[in-house]
């Protein structure tokens, strides 16, 4: 009975001369009498869970030796399978399984008649030979035998694997004594087990016997160690709890599986380092798993372990093989960052957002470049207003004070903050990881601040025509620089059109050109202004402004005819529907009126339309062909007026379709003096404009020329011929231009709304 089974299992017998002690040791209680020349019997057995084995034990006579006597050849059998023997043979004895000599016998089953039949049950129980078995080769296993060899001679053999087939010659057979013989060393991992036959021939007639098919099983010894496969190399975390598994492993052993042979069991040979116990871990000796044990993993103290395992088989008794576990503990946030600097001063200039204040360095044990060590800063408290804010640097190592708001001196001079740091991951539960905090003291510099404009924006409503030196309104800024005062002073910063003065120390607004509603800078009647204001520091500084005067309109323009030319036919004439605007608001525009001047009257007859906003002209006399001039003096609401020259070209035809076929022969002649006397003219007109200016400081009578009063040009009809004037202009529209701008330049003098405030109250003669 094997160790293996001897350990594990109890026995019992159902013959009771034979027990089976504890240890697996067959005894022979009293004499046993082989009456029919052997005795079976069987040996039960239970294993761990529950199920019976039986093996049959055959006593049998000792001359013919003893096959079984191994113990090993106890081939497992569930409950109801049968070995028969067949020993035909008296004998008594029951031998040493240590006997050298003694081999088992291979007997043939008795040929013939029934058991002949029921070959098919009869089982030749298998031989066993151990593997690596020392002792001279070839070494005798077995014998075979029939009981034929009684009345003839006869001679064995063998064939099959191990015998006449690969691998050939393992097994050898005596042809005359029947013994078997294994010719070297038997490797059960290689092959667990061979099958061949045995044959028996007499002596010139041939086959004696059947043959007989016999298994050799391979019996294991502890011949091979356990070994790992690998090293373990792992992590385990410094936080870890003691009792987690932090790895398993696992030895294998080439022998027999689930034999004792195989079976290993596991310890730690060794911890490197031994610190701070030697007994940092356990292995569960059964299933190999490692689990921590011990208190104080601490990465930043003891980095790595180094455990030696061993396995052992014949449950730990046996051969062993190692390897090494490395564990490198892992770091876990036990360690808290810390300021290097409890308290820190810092100065920072007033109204200065984003500009740093303070770096505050921290240091942390853990594991560097790991969420454990990245440190994260806040400000716990000293900053209810949210005037900063703390960033992490890019080292992670670095808290970077700086300010989100403007600082303002005049509020506070001093600001003292708690910044407190931690990591981006808590710390480790359970230990007494403390917060570091450190003291910001941030003192606020005073910086010169701009003065303040109270309101930003100052509106001012005036009329178009204020006076110059006049007061448009009073702009006044004030110093938020309260440490010292300082004096506040004004200047024009923007004035696009020129028409103000600031006094310097007051900040009173006034006129210095006059304004006018009309002119290009200015849009839905507003004109805006930047005004500063600066102070007297070394560096002053200034602080803007915006000044919008809301122009209130005057009427200070005359309406004018938009059309410069038309034609007209000399026979039945088409009246002409002429416009009329004033680039004054609807205030002071229509209704319009309007009469004709000088020698227009004679051939024309001008009136205000129905809705008094344009005039219908008529060729009331015949003319020749040609260009004519008609003058038209325009006046709005409020009677101011102006006259315009409208150039009417006059042809041949009837009606309303003018067609014209070239001018009276006397137009190439006016036109070739006109054109000689353009230069004249022009010179005149250059002569003109720099009088005008003179005229501006010291106006006299001569303003009359252009302005021409009634009373003048009822008695000068003949000589005020505006035609040719404007006839020559006509030819370089340039110089039109020019004179166009002179006009209306000119038409906003006040001397030229006085007069024109005279006409417009004048009698209303010559307006239709
Ligand atoms: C008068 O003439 C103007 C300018 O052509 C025009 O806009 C307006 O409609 C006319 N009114 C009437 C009542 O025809």
């Amino acid at each position: 009975i094997s160790n293996f089974y001897r350990r594990i299992f109890l026995f019992s017998t159902d013959d009771s001369h034979f027990d089976v002690k504890a240890d697996g040791v067959l005894m022979v209680n009293r004499e046993v009498v082989l009456h029919k020349g052997h005795q079976t019997f069987f040996i039960h057995s239970w294993d761990s869970q529950g199920h019976k084995i039986t093996i049959p034990v055959s006593v049998v006579n000792p001359e013919h030796h003893h096959g079984h006597h191994h113990g090993h050849q106890c081939g497992k059998h569930h409950d109801g399978d049968h070995i028969n023997y067949n020993n035909q043979h008296h004998s008594t004895e029951v031998k040493s399984a240590n006997h050298t000599e003694v081999v088992p016998v291979l007997q043939f089953p008795k040929s013939g008649g029934e058991l002949r039949r029921r070959k098919r049950d009869w089982v030749i129980p298998p031989l066993n030979v151990p593997e690596n078995q020392r002792g001279n080769y070839p070494l005798k296993v077995a014998q075979a035998r029939s009981t034929e060899d009684r009345t003839r001679k006869l001679f064995y053999s063998i064939t099959g694997p191990g015998a006449d087939l690969p691998p050939v010659g393992l097994f050898t057979m005596d042809r005359k004594t029947g013994n078997l013989y294994v010719t070297q060393t038997l490797d059960r991992e290689e092959t667990p087990s061979y099958m061949f036959e045995i044959h028996a021939v007499a002596d010139g007639a041939g086959q004696a016997e059947d043959p007989m098919e016999i298994i050799v099983n391979v019996i294991d010894r502890n011949d091979n160690k356990p070994y790992f496969t690998k090293e373990y190399n792992v992590n385990v975390a410094e936080a870890t709890a003691i009792g987690t598994e932090v790895v398993r492993v696992e030895a294998k052993d080439d022998d027999e599986p689930d034999s004792y042979n195989s079976d290993v069991r596991y310890r730690i040979l060794n911890q490197n380092p031994p610190l701070p116990t030697d007994n940092m871990f356990e292995i569960n000796p059964v299933t190999g798993s490692i689990r921590v044990t011990g208190k104080g993993l601490d990465r930043e103290k003891y980095p790595q372990y180094t455990l030696t395992v061993q396995a052992a088989d014949l449950a730990g008794e046996g051969l062993t093989g190692q390897t090494q576990v490395i564990l490198t503990v892992t770091d876990s946030n036990d360690n808290a960052p810390i300021f290097t600097q409890k308290s820190y001063n810092a100065r920072v200039d007033e109204n200065k957002k984003d500009v740093v204040v303070v770096r505050m360095i921290v240091t942390d044990e853990d594991e560097p470049q790991t969420p454990a060590w990245n440190a994260k800063f806040k400000i716990v408290s000293g900053d209810p207003g949210g005037l900063f804010t703390v960033k992490t640097g890019t080292n992670k190592q670095e808290g970077i004070l700086s300010t989100a708001n403007e600082l303002d001196f005049e509020r506070a001079r001093k600001h003292t903050l708690l910044v407190s740091v931690e990591n981006e991951i808590p710390f480790t539960p359970g230990l007494s990881v403390v917060t570091s905090t450190a003291t910001v003291l941030v003192n606020v510099k005073d910086v010169n601040e701009a003065p303040v404009f109270d309101p930003k924006e100052k509106f001012a409503t005036k009329s178009e025509d204020l006076a110059v030196d006049e007061v448009v309104v009073q702009y006044t800024a004030s110093d938020p620089d309260t440490a010292c005062k300082q004096k506040v002073m004004y200047k024009i910063m923007n004035d696009p059109a020129g028409w103000l003065n600031v006094d310097k120390d007051t900040g009173l607004i006034k006129v210095r050109r006059l304004m006018d509603r009309e002119a290009p800078f200015v849009t839905n009647n507003r004109y805006i202004a930047t005004i500063g204001a600066y102070d007297d520091d070394a560096v002053p500084a200034t602080g803007t402004g915006t000044l919008i005067i809301q122009l209130e309109d005057v009427n200070d323009n005359a309406p004018i005819i938009e059309q410069r030319e038309i034609k007209v036919c000399n026979k039945d004439p088409a009246p002409q529907l002429l416009s009329v605007t004033d680039k004054d608001g609807p205030k002071h525009g229509p209704p319009y009126s309007v009469s004709l001047q000088g020698m227009s009257k004679t051939h024309w007859t001008a009136r205000m339309n129905d809705s008094r906003t344009g005039i219908i002209l008529n060729l009331a006399t015949e003319l020749p062909s040609g260009d004519d001039s008609v003058i038209m003096r325009v006046a709005d609401k409020y009677g101011l007026e102006q006259d315009s020259i409208i150039k009417a070209e006059v042809c041949d035809c009837r009606g309303e379709e003018t067609t014209c076929f070239g001018h009276a022969s006397n137009m190439p002649l006016i036109r070739g003096i006109l054109g000689g006397s353009l230069l004249l003219v022009l010179v005149l007109v250059v002569l003109f404009v720099s009088l005008r200016k003179e005229e501006q400081k010291e106006p006299t009578s001569k303003d009359n020329i252009f302005y021409y009063n009634r009373e003048q040009s009822r008695e000068d009809d003949q000589d005020y011929d505006l035609s040719v004037f404007h006839h020559g202009l006509d030819n370089r529209p340039e110089v039109v231009g020019l004179s166009r701008q002179l006009i209306s330049t000119d038409r906003q003098s006040p001397r030229f709304k006085k007069l024109a405030n005279m006409y417009g109250r004048g009698g209303d003669d010559n307006m239709l």
